[in-house]
């Protein structure tokens, strides 16, 4: 700390020069401790160092252990300008940094870094509702309950997250899965705006008519182009569901899979019908959760009769707003947790072997058992094509675990069995190659699963956006464009 704080007397000198006169070749090897004491000097808004209180907090900010970490200092800025200005800054000095909405990933780097700069952008809070274009604009560090209870003032919604201390800059540039996706499409699907900040610390407003190539790129882009610091989202009527969840003992998980065949299976889904089903196969406590809702005030809809006879232990299932449904999700905690994910197309014999892998022996499943509070859930989400091409059924595997010491074991096991599940998608031809992002681990390739169209697509934008690759090299976290092929 003595050493930053020396460092701060010099520092004054260089902040009376404007950003564009630092000389490059001074900035370029510009350690990240001097960084930080440039950023609090600068920029006008909050900087935390690691003797400070904040800076726990932040640092410490992400949903799970697994993605903290000790980043040099934590900025918090309030305003794209402040963005602006710091990331032309952090690209002139070559010095690594991280970005943060809500930090709702597992994945350890993806928002949170050691030795670099980590912008946590919990100050971009707000969310207006433009009831004449029918839009919302909805700043990155919102989290996705706040953005809901605002706009159900007007009975009307955004396709966002389904856990609601979600944040939005993630959800939304990963994809984004919402239980209104099978009738509007993913949440980046219905993003008309992107404000952005380039590497080169330009904003720029990307949209079907201006930058319509970053547009596009942004839409499961990750943290390839840009800070993202405002999303402009359309918006849609909301009111009364029926939805809920239901608890089933483990001894159900056949009938359960067998049901989720016959749901998956009809000709034309019902758009308004959505679940989500998790197993808990080594905690009979938990057993199975299912969490359906139809998106209208319609009790018992004829999409869910394959589940109706199926004796649940715990029922709570109603008439209510969508967002207290939501605000009823039961979200896993465990200290330490990543999740892989796969999908495959809907068949019965499949199904079968799946649920072989994931409820019977194993040396995987035993490894995992004997971890401390070592458990998995297993998620079945029935995506219809009419949402997106790679419809079917998006599965993530969740492993939770207590200790640091136990990372590589947990992670190996869960690695492991996706693979299983993979081979068997495969092996019966029901494989579909697209990994969901917000739902894959780190160590999955999801860009490169694009396809070889779109990852050149993409390294076009980025050449065009960030030809010194800024974001591919200054910023090491998260989902990376793969090379070209
Ligand atoms: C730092 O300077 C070197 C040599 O001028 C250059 O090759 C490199 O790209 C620079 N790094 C960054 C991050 O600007
Ligand atoms: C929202 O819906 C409720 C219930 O239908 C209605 O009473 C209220 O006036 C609506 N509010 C707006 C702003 O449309
Ligand atoms: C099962 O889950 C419950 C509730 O989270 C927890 O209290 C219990 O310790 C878990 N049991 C095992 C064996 O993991
Ligand atoms: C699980 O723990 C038991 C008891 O300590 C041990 O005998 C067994 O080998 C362990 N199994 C695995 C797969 O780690």
């Amino acid at each position: 700390m003595a050493r930053i704080s020396g460092l701060r007397t010099l520092l004054i000198l260089t902040t009376l020069l404007p950003l564009t006169a630092l000389s490059y070749s001074v900035l370029n090897q510009t350690s990240a401790a001097i960084a930080c004491s440039y950023l609090e000097s600068t920029l006008g808004t909050r900087v935390f160092l690691p003797s400070e209180v904040s800076y726990q907090s932040s640092s410490k900010g992400n949903w799970v252990q697994t993605a903290w970490a000790s980043p040099t200092c934590v900025v918090q800025p309030k305003t794209t300008r402040q963005v602006s200005q710091a990331i032309r800054y952090l690209t002139q000095s070559g010095v690594h940094f991280a970005i943060r909405s809500g930090g709702h990933s597992p994945a350890p780097f993806g928002a949170n870094i050691n030795d670099g700069v980590l912008f946590d952008m919990s100050g971009f809070n707000s969310v207006e509702y433009d009831a004449q274009l029918g839009v919302a604009v909805v700043g990155t560090g919102m989290r996705w309950g706040s953005v809901y209870r605002h706009l159900d003032q007007y009975n009307v919604t955004v396709v966002g997250g389904r856990i609601l201390e979600v944040g939005v800059g993630g959800l939304t540039l990963g994809s984004g899965l919402s239980y209104l996706s099978d009738l509007y499409g993913l949440a980046c699907d219905n993003v008309e705006n992107f404000e952005v900040v380039l590497a080169d610390g330009t904003i720029v407003n990307a949209n079907k008519h201006s930058h319509a190539d970053l547009w596009w790129a942004l839409k499961g882009g990750a943290n390839n182009f840009g800070v993202v610091t405002r999303f402009t989202l359309s918006t849609y009527p909301t009111g009364n569901v029926w939805g809920g969840y239901r608890v089933y003992a483990l001894d159900a998980i056949p009938a359960l899979f067998d049901a989720l065949l016959a749901y998956q299976s009809v000709a034309v889904k019902d758009p308004y019908a959505n679940l989500m089903m998790q197993a808990f196969p080594l905690n009979g406590t938990l057993g199975v959760l299912l969490n359906m809702v139809y998106n209208k005030p319609m009790e018992t809809p004829a999409a869910f009769a394959p589940f109706y006879g199926i004796p649940a232990i715990a029922d709570t299932v109603h008439i209510q707003p969508m967002t207290d449904f939501l605000a009823s999700q039961i979200p896993p905690s465990l200290p330490r947790i990543n999740w892989y994910a796969t999908s495959f197309k809907t068949d019965a014999t499949l199904f079968k072997a799946v649920e072989k892998i994931v409820t019977g022996t194993s040396a995987e499943l035993d490894t995992i058992r004997n971890l401390t509070a070592g458990s998995i859930a297993v998620g079945w989400q029935p995506i219809s094509t009419s949402a997106i091409t790679a419809g079917r059924t998006w599965f993530v595997l969740d492993v939770g675990w207590w200790n640091a010491e136990d990372d590589a074991v947990a992670n190996e096991a869960a690695a492991s069995l996706i693979a299983k599940v993979e081979e068997a998608a495969k092996n019966y031809g029901q494989h579909v190659d697209y990994i969901f992002m917000n739902d894959a681990a780190v160590q999955q390739d999801v860009i490169g699963h694009y396809g070889n169209g779109n990852v050149a697509k993409l390294r076009e934008v980025q050449r065009r956006y960030d030809p010194r690759e800024v974001f591919q090299k200054l910023v090491p976290g998260g989902f990376k464009l793969p090379p070209e092929v």
